[in-house]
């Protein structure tokens, strides 16, 4: 059988359907990881990459590493704003694509979430995502093309115990970018979802911060689970099938460059197990799976 290769195309290949120099990209939460690397990546194939980062010294690292630094907070909708407008003014308003890729993890059992905690996740992962793809649409609609590559995940395929608020924003990213792609076609506008398992990057120490910020484990009936879990979070062991941030940069770039892209694009090996678990095993047995993937806290 001939194996294809996951490497994306040479760059010298590549073709904007907009022509000339206007490959455009805008990606969100590229401070640190899986952001940090696409940008990087596509700027080495000759991107104009508009990096986006929360934080005006993370901007301003972007900026210094040859990116196009632009101050952006998915939880304000007038930073998503003014983001939109700097970066269609500095690009003559044309946007080869979007990687929505900034977001956090809210650890903790669904039972101690309280609603402000929710929310918040649900601000950055979910509101603040589609509010900034809802202000690029018409661009992409006046250009007849663009590409919208959601950062997904393992766990917007399959739920653990103890990552209820991230996993709910994920399927909720899931659910809009599958009806995105509905309501999108034969518009010239491709939805893709990336979904990484394990990946080394700063997740796990900001989910931490997270979990310490917004769960109050001495009134949990989780406490023992929680001790566990508060090991597992500021430790550093990698889980198991970790990959670094460039695996999920380079499947990006595949997103961005296929003539005809994927709907999805699962990275690691657990991605690809549960959700094969998923669709050919019943509830139960799946249910069976995920506990003890997760461990009881440890994993
Ligand atoms: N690492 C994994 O194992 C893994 C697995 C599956 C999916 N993912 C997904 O991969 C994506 C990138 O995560 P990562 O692994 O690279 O983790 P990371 O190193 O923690 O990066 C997350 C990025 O999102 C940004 N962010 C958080 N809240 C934001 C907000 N309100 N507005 C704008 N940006 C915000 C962070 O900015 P600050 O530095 O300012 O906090 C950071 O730049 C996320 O969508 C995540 O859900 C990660």
């Amino acid at each position: 059988m001939k194996r294809t290769s996951r490497r994306p195309p040479e760059p010298a290949k590549q073709q904007s359907p907009l022509g000339g120099n206007a490959r455009n990209i805008l990606i969100t939460g590229c401070s640190s990881g899986i952001g940090r690397a696409t940008a990087l990546m596509m700027h080495g194939r000759g991107y104009r990459v508009f990096a986006t980062a929360r934080r005006r010294e993370d901007v301003a690292a972007l900026s210094g590493a040859g990116l196009e630094g632009i101050q952006l907070d998915l939880a304000s909708s007038s930073s998503i704003r003014s983001a939109v407008a700097q970066i269609l003014d500095r690009s003559a308003g044309r946007l080869h694509g979007i990687v929505n890729n900034g977001a956090y993890g809210q650890p903790g059992a669904v039972e101690d979430l309280s609603r402000d905690t929710l929310r918040e996740q649900f601000e950055t992962n979910v509101f603040g995502t589609q509010e900034l793809t809802n202000h690029v649409i018409p661009v992409f609609r006046a250009q007849g093309c663009g590409r919208i590559i959601q950062i997904s995940s393992l766990l917007g395929v399959v739920c653990l115990a103890y990552r209820g608020a991230y996993s709910a924003s994920k399927f909720a990213l899931e659910a809009l970018s599958d009806t995105l792609r509905l309501e999108l076609r034969g518009s010239g506008i491709h939805v893709c979802l990336v979904e990484p398992g394990p990946v080394s990057t700063r997740f796990r120490e900001n989910a931490y911060s997270a979990y310490l910020r917004n769960i109050d484990r001495t009134a949990s009936a989780h406490r023992d689970t929680y001790s566990r879990l508060e090991a597992r979070l500021g430790g550093t062991r990698p889980l198991p099938f970790t990959l670094p941030p460039e695996a999920v940069a380079r499947t990006v770039i595949r997103a961005m460059e296929a003539r005809r892209p994927k709907i999805r694009y699962p990275v690691t090996v657990p991605t690809r197990f549960f959700a094969a678990a998923r669709r050919l095993l019943p509830d139960r047995a799946l249910d069976w799976l995920a506990a003890a993937a997760g461990g009881r806290g440890r994993r």
